[in-house]
């Protein structure tokens, strides 16, 4: 599903999109699209409303760091789900189907 253009994410860095009943927080990181669950695993806080920093998405609530790809908390167990991107043409899509960690990633 079409949920934003490049364009506007090169402009913004980030976008919360609803898609379904899920809601996903696009980013734009070092010239990478990532889309991960918007909601934090930790106390439900808005990950669009936080910062990045090093490359790392910052839960505005307290402050654990996530990896855009992996949706892995830094030293933690927890992970946010994470979903596969496509840009085709400019078009930002998103499959609404959490993906599931490769081998390497878990
Ligand atoms: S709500 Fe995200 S770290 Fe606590």
């Amino acid at each position: 599903m079409e949920v934003a253009s490049l364009e506007e994410l090169a402009r913004r860095k980030r976008k919360l999109v609803v898609v379904g009943t899920q809601q996903i927080g696009l980013f734009l990181i070092g010239g990478t699209v990532y889309a991960v669950s918007d909601v934090c695993v930790h106390k439900q806080r808005s990950l669009t409303k936080g910062t990045v920093l090093n490359g790392q998405i910052i839960c505005p609530g307290h402050q654990w760091a996530f990896d855009p790809q992996t949706g892995r908390a830094a030293d933690r167990e927890e992970c946010q789900p994470t979903y596969d991107v496509r840009i085709e043409q400019g078009a930002v899509f998103v499959n609404p189907s959490p993906r599931a960690l490769t081998s390497e990633e878990r």
